[in-house]
């Protein structure tokens, strides 16, 4: 059976201001359609996504990799040995390693390090600014910094590496783009080379050391650079929208008020997620919504679209931080579920609230836009006056 066809830009404005209107034409149409734009099938639907997420015949490995363009081999070298990028064994091996070290235990006793930081910043923010760079950014990428154990004064650098790299995944892509995540992967790497070899030097209580203790016997020194590149980019990049899209849902639905942490946090990131789309290729040959996936066939997975599912979430469309939480997919499901989702939740759950305590008057002062980024869903800036 053929699929529904379906037109849509990712790069059209209105489009990226509010994608909501096309996802629900998407859900509508069926099961599964054919995104013209993209040029393969998509999942739009709650179920189908979650069960195509959760299915093994489905993986992030192209059965059918192509040749890497010379150009992007220093990219793609580091790219391919990431857990993100691999199926199990591998996957296994890399993942578990990260998970013995990145406990909810020593996620959560972060706590008080993160409402000391939420603290800090908010006493440097000026009366008026982006509330994104002072604050929303700031925030996650110290975090991570001191998780792993990196200099946060690092973090200015780690950033433009990030930007840079992160570029890559986003539909508008060209040689300038392609260039500049060469040169931040190349640069990015020399730096861990030679921070790797002082920690190994010198080990202290914290991710990177762990994962070089472990390493002895299970992680070469590639496949440590690429876990710790993952790991830096992955936990800022995402979480830096999810606090300013939750800000901004919240100030324009007059809600700037207390709400509870934990319920609100799990409606931000169902509400307005920052990572709208995943792929996935089929493993072998597979029949799912009707469609017979050929090995090697690409299926889009679209987790804001499944979290707006009314099969799911009664009036999805309402934002409401008083919901009991459902299973929205914005930090994904199955084999690869997000391994930051504790981390990213205490971040929101802990930084907001304190941002709603000491900034009660806070308001955006610029409408804020929707940076042109598809698939991820984050402003551009968030101009406010306290
Ligand atoms: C609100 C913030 C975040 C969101 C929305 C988010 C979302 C996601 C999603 C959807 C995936 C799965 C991708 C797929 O299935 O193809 C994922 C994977 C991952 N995330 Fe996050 N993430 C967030 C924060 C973080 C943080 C703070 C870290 C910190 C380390 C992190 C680290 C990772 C890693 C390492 C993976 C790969 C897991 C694997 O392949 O097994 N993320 N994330």
């Amino acid at each position: 059976m053929s699929l529904p066809r379906l037109s849509q830009s990712p790069l059209e404005h209105p489009f990226v201001q509010d994608p909501y209107p096309f996802y629900e034409i998407a859900r509508a149409a069926g099961p599964l359609f054919h995104w013209e734009e993209y040029g393969h099938a998509c999942a739009a639907g709650h179920a189908e996504v979650n069960a195509i997420l959760r299915d093994r015949r489905f993986g992030r490995e192209n059965p059918f990799p192509k040749p890497t363009p010379p150009h992007l081999e220093p990219f793609y070298a580091v790219d391919r040995l990431s857990m993100l990028e691999r199926e199990p064994p591998e996957h296994t091996r890399l993942r578990r390693l990260v998970m013995r070290d990145f406990t909810s235990r020593r996620v959560s006793a972060m706590t008080p390090e993160i409402e000391a930081l939420a603290h800090r910043l908010i006493d440097e923010m000026p009366p008026e600014g982006d509330l994104l760079s002072s604050f929303c950014e700031t925030l996650p990428v110290i975090v991570i910094c001191r998780l792993l154990g990196v200099p946060e004064d690092m973090a200015p650098q780690l950033l433009r590496w990030s930007h840079a790299m992160v570029a890559m995944y986003q539909v508008r892509r060209d040689r300038v783009v392609e260039d500049a995540a060469v040169a931040a992967t190349l640069d990015f790497t020399a730096y861990l080379q030679s921070y790797i070899a002082e920690r190994r030097a010198d080990p202290r209580e914290d991710l990177i050391s762990a994962l070089i203790a472990a390493d002895e016997d299970r992680l070469n020194e590639d496949e440590l650079i690429a876990t710790c590149i993952l790991l830096l980019n992955a936990g800022h990049e995402a979480t830096v929208h999810a606090l300013g899209n939750g800000v901004k849902t919240l100030i324009s639905n007059d809600m700037w008020h207390p709400h509870d942490p934990d319920l609100l946090t799990e409606e931000i990131l169902r509400f307005d997620p920052p990572l709208h789309m995943f792929t996935r290729f089929a493993m072998e040959d597979v029949e799912v919504g009707g469609h017979h996936f050929a090995k090697g066939e690409v299926v889009g997975l679209m987790l804001a679209s499944a979290n707006r599912d009314e099969a799911v979430f009664a009036d999805a469309a309402r934002f409401d931080p008083t919901r009991t939480p459902g299973p929205q997919l914005s930090l994904g499901a199955g084999l690869h579920f997000c391994v930051g989702a504790p981390l990213a939740k205490l971040e929101v759950a802990t930084a907001l609230p304190i941002l709603i305590a000491r900034c009660p008057d806070l308001r955006i002062i610029e409408p804020p836009v929707y940076a042109d980024r598809y698939h991820f869903h984050g402003l551009e800036k968030l101009i406010c006056a306290t």
